[in-house]
């Protein structure tokens, strides 16, 4: 045989079909490319070298995952869909929808994931009734992470109302520090605006982001929640623009920021710098949504193969994946908390352990929603149209929040 210009041996091409056989192997498209992701990712990539599984890497980054789907949508317009793949919420079913996943029906029957699931997660990894994706975690959206001492500095305690939050943020910029790290990305604006519409109550939230109610998205209660977002404006540092999530996280574990608003993968940023809560940092709900919770659910999907070893490969992982001592292992230093209800918390730390009790609390009491920014409220479409209007919201772009208010409802309407 011939390749490459030289003569090859029976043997080495023998050597060479095996070493380029990835039948074993899953390839894996990924947003998560931080050091407290990177950490999270090598558990799974280990949990699944273990069981005989290799990884094939295909890491995009650009948090919240715009950039990995983009990728995505281009590697299966070629025809060269990765094995599996993280995707949030709607756009698990988008592809669904498409036909393009692969059905995990069988495995999950066999493992009985629907006992386990929370049914608000199995929305998500189900369509049609069969089983399309394996939830790794839940995370949630509406925290805040404070630097420990520059709360201290304050004087004052961690703020559970909008005032509280004000009162704080204006000390930590009176004792010379950026009260509020944050970074300028839209989805990292709409994460920090979840937060907010959440604070004016579970009801504005439900029928402004999932139920696209115009009367909602245009009114009063969603003015005053724009209002707040452009105050929080004020707070932030002139290099904002364009920051990475995980940088922003760092100026909080460096003492430069006195908090950030984002979701419990910040936390994972922490603990990889060393950082203990309660001592180092402190992790409270979004001042206002303490017993409510809006949520993201990191799932892999697989995509069809027609290689029957490729499709061994792609049930080994999803069984690796809802292996309930690696979803503790996993979420331990995500900063996430278990897609099953059945593991214990004992592992966790006092955030772990505060975001597995009001994930359930907030389940029993239906006060759970899917996060607009994290694509868990909304279909893409919808998504984006709602962050530009949030972005521009945040630069100024509108007189007041009412203005604000009136162009959400107008661009969601145009949207669906
Ligand atoms: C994902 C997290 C990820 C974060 C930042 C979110 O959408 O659910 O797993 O850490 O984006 O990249």
């Amino acid at each position: 045989m011939r390749l490459f210009g030289r003569t090859m041996t029976a043997a080495a091409v023998l050597v060479m079909t095996t070493s380029i056989s990835f039948a074993e192997d899953v390839e894996v498209l990924h947003w998560w490319t931080s050091g407290g992701e990177a950490a999270a990712l090598n558990v799974l990539k280990d949990n699944l070298g273990s069981a005989g599984t290799g990884w094939v890497d295909m890491p995009v980054a650009g948090g919240g995952g715009e950039a990995a789907m983009t990728a995505l949508r281009a590697r299966v317009t070629a025809g060269d869909a990765p094995t599996a793949v993280q995707m949030l919420g709607f756009d698990i079913l988008d592809w669904a929808g498409e036909g393009a996943l692969a059905d995990l029906t069988a495995t999950a029957t066999a493992e009985g994931w629907d006992k386990v699931v929370p049914a608000a997660l199995q929305k998500f990894s189900t369509a049609d009734g069969s089983w399309v994706a394996a939830p790794v975690n839940v995370h949630s959206t509406n925290w805040v992470w404070i630097n420990k001492a520059a709360l201290d500095a304050t004087g004052l305690a961690a703020p559970t109302t909008w005032d509280e939050l004000v009162a704080v943020l204006d000390k930590m910029k009176e004792a010379g520090i950026t009260p509020l790290a944050h970074g300028g990305q839209p989805w990292q604006e709409a994460t920090v605006f979840d937060g907010i519409v959440l604070g004016m109550g579970g009801g504005l939230y439900q029928k402004a982001f999932v139920d696209l109610d115009p009367a909602a998205l245009g009114g009063p209660e969603m003015a005053m929640a724009f209002d707040h977002l452009i105050k929080l404006r004020t707070y932030v540092d002139d290099n904002f623009s364009g920051r990475d999530w995980n940088l922003a996280s760092a100026m909080v574990i460096n003492g430069e920021a006195g908090m950030q608003m984002m979701g419990d993968w910040a936390k994972g940023e922490f603990l990889k710098a060393g950082k203990v809560p309660g001592t180092d940092f402190v992790c409270i709900r979004f001042p206002g949504t303490q017993g409510s919770v809006t949520f993201n659910s990191d799932q892999f999907a697989m995509f069809n193969q027609t290689d029957p070893a490729a499709q061994e490969a792609q049930v080994a992982m999803a069984k690796a994946i809802m292996d309930p001592v690696f979803q503790s292992a996993f979420n331990v230093v995500k900063g996430s908390v278990p897609a099953r209800t059945d593991v214990s918390n004992e592992a966790f730390d006092d955030c772990g352990k505060k975001g597995m009790a009001d994930l359930a609390e907030a389940n029993t009491a239906g006060t759970l929603f899917g996060s607009m920014a994290h694509g868990h409220a909304a279909p893409a479409s919808v998504k984006n149209a709602t962050y530009d209007v949030i972005t521009a919201a945040f630069n100024g772009e509108y007189a007041d929040g009412a203005a604000a208010a009136a162009a959400l409802a107008e661009a969601v309407a145009a949207a669906q």
